[in-house]
């Protein structure tokens, strides 16, 4: 008799269980990616969360992030995962902006801003590296090498910026290949601040 209500209880953790584990809408999805904006400075906590919800492919194609942005002091970074994809997002410091402002389009190894939201011949500038005037301090960018899509280690490297271990590119605070067998600058994605503080990405 003992046995019976410990039982029921039983069953009805398994009946939870098993709806938890029910496949994800892309509703679902999408409210994750956007509760993901509040939980982003915790990386950490944000990356298995979207990973397990992870949709189709073709919901993921067409899925953006929105992030805040508001807890990144200047000097600091979050990664953030977007189409399956690290996206690092630096807040840049005065120093970091203008040692980038300083290098001549001449010694860029590549001279092409490579960024979503400019024409596709657009040049390295510091300013159409990062998120435009009046928001220079902001790098957003893919985090994957250009050379064989290693993940490039932040603030390291002989310029500053990122350094990639795997072969040993360099990249600068602008994001932008400087030595090392990478051929093009990581890429800028889609991206758009909605407010002072979110930025929407895709
Ligand atoms: S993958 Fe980065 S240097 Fe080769």
């Amino acid at each position: 008799m003992d046995g019976e209500p410990a039982k029921r209880g039983q069953e009805e953790e398994s009946s939870v269980s098993a709806h938890d584990t029910t496949e994800p809408t892309r509703r679902d999805f999408l409210y994750v990616a956007t509760g993901t904006a509040a939980a982003v400075g915790a990386g950490a906590v944000a990356w298995p969360f979207i990973d397990q919800m992870r949709p189709d492919a073709s919901t993921l194609a067409l899925a953006s992030i929105e992030v805040d942005v508001s807890s990144i002091e200047p000097g600091m970074s979050v990664t953030a995962k977007w189409r399956g994809k690290p996206v690092f997002i630096r807040n840049r410091t005065p120093e970091e902006i203008e040692a980038a402002k300083e290098v001549p389009l001449s010694e860029l190894k590549d001279p092409v801003a490579r960024n979503a939201n400019l024409p596709s011949d657009a040049p390295a500038t510091d300013v159409d590296r990062s998120a435009g005037e009046g928001k220079e301090n902001w790098l957003v960018m893919v985090g994957v090498c250009t050379h064989l899509g290693c993940i490039p280690l932040g603030q390291q490297g002989d310029f500053g910026g990122w350094f990639c271990p795997c072969h040993g590119s360099h990249y600068d605070t602008a994001g932008r290949v400087r030595k090392g067998p990478a051929p093009e600058n990581m890429a800028v994605p889609t991206f758009e601040f909605i407010s002072d503080t979110v930025v929407r990405i895709g």
